[in-house]
């Protein structure tokens, strides 16, 4: 049922790709922009409905001889408590059962955001002769060392959510190695948390009427793709429609709720009412950002502006309610069963593209209700 509904809403999804970003993290940027253009093109071919991905991964099951259940799946995670990854991993896990792998031979290693702690559960996976493994890396810039130390054992690689550099992609390619990544395009969330600010009209955002959006971002941890692309993109929204902007304050907030939080508080101590728009790289983030505007009078949608990603259902409720802008749906539900198809067809002796991407979808007030139904 939900996989119906997804692909109904990634059907209406807008693909749009715009570049820049404000203040310290364009140099990060730059050096990436080139390596997600060129895979952009694939990204968009490659991104399939839920649906027919489920079916292909039925097929691919059954062409195992339907043994899925003797598989012995390793799964990294970066870290638990990361509230996005809690949904995909937790969704992995379902649909892994549901393709025919047992419970038992499932195990999932928390890297409670420490490289070496998941290097060590790596290496123990290893050891275990897993038979796949899928790891969202810690660090992306670790992917080299992981990908030669799995490869070296014969395990089968599919990396989630932390894109690895466009050069160690090209590796598994020429290696012809059983390595794949798994995770949407950054890129196009930052474009549309811009878009959704953008309209709104120039005239209802520009709260101080100066001609320009001055506007603060909170990042996610910069090392991630994900933190530079959105930082970089949202803004590059507005100043493509035309808008002179102007950045207040970027800093980074890890994903984390409560750094964000104290990061806007101070922010709105400092600047006030010049803050027209808040950006931030993620939905937790933006529930900190929320409770910091509250607790300074501020009013979203009033006289100020506050936009995420992700879709968790407590932003969904804000949106609904107004007292978010808007977010972005990070489709956990196709990523991690993309994730585990491409496991799939690596134990059935198939290969899998080097890239396999999906697409984000705007949430606003217009469809928060339905996402909500469909990820509650
Ligand atoms: C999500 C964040 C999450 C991060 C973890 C991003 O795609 O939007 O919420 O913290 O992945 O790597």
């Amino acid at each position: 049922m939900k996989k119906k509904i997804i692909g109904v809403i990634l059907a209406t999804a807008m693909f749009a790709t715009l570049l820049t970003g404000c203040g310290g993290s364009s140099s990060e940027t730059t050096a990436n922009t080139d390596n997600a253009a060129t895979e952009e093109a694939e990204q968009t071919e490659d991104a399939a409905p839920a649906e027919e991905a489920a079916d292909a991964a039925d097929a691919a099951a059954d062409a195992a001889g339907g043994d899925l259940a003797d598989k012995k799946v390793g799964v990294c995670i970066y870290q638990f408590s990361d509230n996005f990854m809690t949904l995909f991993r937790t969704e992995l896990e379902n649909y892994l059962i549901e393709q025919g792998f047992s419970k038992e031979n499932i195990t999932i290693a928390d890297g409670q955001n420490d490289q070496a702690t998941q290097s060590g559960q790596i290496d123990n996976f290893i050891a275990d002769q897993v038979d796949v493994l899928i790891i969202n890396p810690v660090n992306s810039s670790s992917a080299e060392t992981i990908t030669d130390k799995v490869v070296e054992a014969g395990i089968p690689l599919v990396y989630i959510n932390r894109e690895p550099d466009a050069s160690e992609e090209q590796r598994w390619a020429d290696n012809g190695w059983n390595v794949t990544y798994v995770g949407c395009d950054a890129r196009q969330s930052g474009t549309m948390q811009g878009e959704m600010i953008v309209d709104l009209g120039l005239e209802a955002v520009d709260f101080n009427g100066d001609g320009k959006v001055q506007y603060i971002m909170v990042e996610g941890d910069p090392e991630n793709v994900d933190a530079q692309y959105r930082t970089e993109f949202s803004v590059k929204a507005l100043t493509d429609a035309g808008w002179e902007v102007e950045c207040l304050s970027d800093q980074v907030g890890n994903w984390q709720q409560d750094q964000a939080q104290s990061i806007v508080a101070n922010a709105l101590g400092q600047y006030g009412n010049d803050i027209e728009v808040v950006f931030c790289n993620n939905d937790a983030m933006a529930l900190g950002a929320l409770q910091a505007i509250e607790a300074a009078g501020r009013t979203v949608g009033t006289d100020i502006y506050l936009v995420g990603v992700d879709a968790l259902s407590e932003a969904l409720e804000d949106v609904i309610a107004g007292t978010m802008t808007g977010t972005v749906f990070n489709d956990h539900f196709s990523q991690s069963h993309s994730a585990a198809d491409a496991a799939i067809r690596f134990l059935n002796g198939e290969g899998n593209e080097y890239y396999i991407g999906c697409d984000y979808v705007k949430a606003t007030q217009a469809n928060a209700q339905e996402i909500l139904d469909m990820v509650k």
